[in-house]
């Protein structure tokens, strides 16, 4: 199986959310101003937590209900896989075992959940969970389709339940560092962003083989079409086939494209065009996401997005280049200069850039160091999380975009307030897909 973002993610974010003063990279009047800004996310006593439960128990699921177990229990675990949802049981103390996640829904003293499945699962569970009446962390990319994350949103707010969205680099100093000073006009005329991801693997083809006694394949496949069971399309490597996901467009796009879009003052909206083009063609019968491509937006702001995969980082994040080639991140070009950013590491073309502090009356951003922390701050105070819903929504609604341009193989315009492809009756076909029963949105 290949590597996947699981390994790399969970390295990095222990390494990088270990105290703010240890980040050297960061300039000193930042982590003096952030230390007064740091919100409180102590862990709550034993009589203070609430019960979750945790859905989809592999890699991430578990790294995530691990962190939420400093401020909550975890007495219930779900997986269609029966390996998973039993190692996930010993983790969290006996938790008690799922396998359908309605059955877990129906419980009241559940409060809340991670939700921590593919994407293809996201949103059919997010929607039942909030009309349960739980919150929600939800892993990111948010939404499988554009039409998802619209339903999302809505319920959302109609049902008024707290969905954090797990696009983690949101609760991260760096990140926050340069969408701030980008905001606040550090950069003369910001013209230009550009979001280097990670290229996918390009593997296959690849054969299929008996299903694993404790894996439930039909379920797993949900609202996707049914193929035969074939190992690279299940478990951690789901991310590279377009059934299940976007590969890396969407798998590190949700991150970096939401980096783009918060320092760019978009995030509850979209760019105007996308323009998206495969790099290379994929192997018939092996992963079905473009591998490698490169995307153009364009904002009503003038400003131009681009995000372009690079094949110097693996899918992992691991930089496998010569020193000095392009790693994944996040670049903001003016007129004057450029701030890039990445975990671990934010840099600009002048020291000056970053070391000025902002004035006194710069706008600061919502400020969290704690991304699991926060969700659980905001099932106590009821205010929207650092990466609500539809941020969640409008940050891989970028992604998608590039995706269904890539698959068209042309440029589209896109109205952002209705969230239609312009007199493109072709292009909003794909906002949605065909859901294959039971697993539509009656279900939810
Ligand atoms: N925030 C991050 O940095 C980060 C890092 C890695 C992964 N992720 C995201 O986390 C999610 C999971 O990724 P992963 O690498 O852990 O995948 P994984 O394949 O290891 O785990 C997914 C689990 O969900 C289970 N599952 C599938 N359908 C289910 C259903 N209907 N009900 C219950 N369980 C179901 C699978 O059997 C599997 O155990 C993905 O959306 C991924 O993009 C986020």
């Amino acid at each position: 199986m290949p590597a996947n973002e699981f390994d790399n993610s969970r390295r990095r974010f222990l390494k990088t959310s270990a105290t703010i003063a240890a980040a050297s990279t960061l300039p000193a009047w930042f982590i003096e101003e952030s230390r007064s800004r740091a919100a409180t996310t102590r862990p709550l006593s034993p009589n203070d937590k609430p019960n979750i439960a945790l859905i989809g128990c592999g890699g991430q699921g578990r790294h995530d209900a691990t962190l939420a177990g400093k401020f909550a229990n975890v007495v219930a675990v779900c997986d269609v896989d029966g390996r998973h949802a039993e190692a996930a049981s010993k983790q969290f103390n006996g938790a008690k075992v799922y396998k359908d996640f309605r059955k877990l829904l129906e419980r009241d003293d559940v409060h809340a959940l991670i939700n921590g499945t593919p994407d293809h699962w996201h949103t059919l569970i997010n929607l039942a969970a909030m009309k349960a009446g739980k919150d929600v962390y939800s892993e990111k990319p948010l939404t499988l389709t554009i039409d998802e994350g619209k339903r999302l949103v809505a319920v959302a707010r109609e049902t008024k339940r707290i969905l954090q969205t797990g696009s983690q680099q949101r609760s991260d100093a760096r990140f926050r560092l340069a969408c701030e000073l980008v905001r606040n006009g550090r950069l003369a005329r910001p013209t230009r962003i550009t979001a280097l991801l990670p290229a996918g693997p390009r593997g296959g083809p690849f054969h299929t083989s008996s299903v694993p006694a404790e894996l439930d394949w039909d379920f797993w496949q949900g609202q996707t079409p049914f193929v035969p069971y074939v190992r690279e399309r299940c478990h951690g490597s789901f991310r590279y086939w377009w059934e299940y996901s976007g590969g890396t467009m969407t798998d590190w796009g949700a991150h970096h494209n939401d980096i783009a879009q918060w320092g760019n003052g978009t995030e509850k909206t979209g760019p105007v065009t996308v323009e998206g083009k495969p790099l290379i063609d994929m192997i018939p019968g092996g992963y079905t996401a473009a591998s490698q491509y490169h995307v153009e937006y364009t904002y009503a702001n003038g400003v131009k997005l681009t995000c372009a995969s690079i094949v110097t980082d693996g899918p992992d994040g691991s930089h496998h280049g010569q020193p000095g080639d392009p790693i994944h991140g996040v670049k903001f070009e003016g007129a004057d200069g450029w701030i890039f950013v990445t975990r671990g590491k934010i840099e600009a073309s002048k020291p000056e850039l970053l070391t000025e502090p902002l004035s006194a009356g710069a706008t600061r951003f919502y400020s969290s160091d704690d991304h699991m922390g926060n969700f659980f701050e905001c099932i106590r105070s009821r205010k929207p999380p650092i990466c609500d819903v539809e941020i969640g929504h409008r940050s891989v609604s970028v992604c998608h975009l590039g995706v269904i341009s890539i698959r068209l193989g042309r440029k589209l315009n896109w109205n952002p307030d209705q969230e239609q492809f312009v007199n493109d009756a072709e292009a909003n076909q794909w906002l949605g897909r065909t859901q294959r029963r039971p697993w539509t949105y009656e279900l939810a």
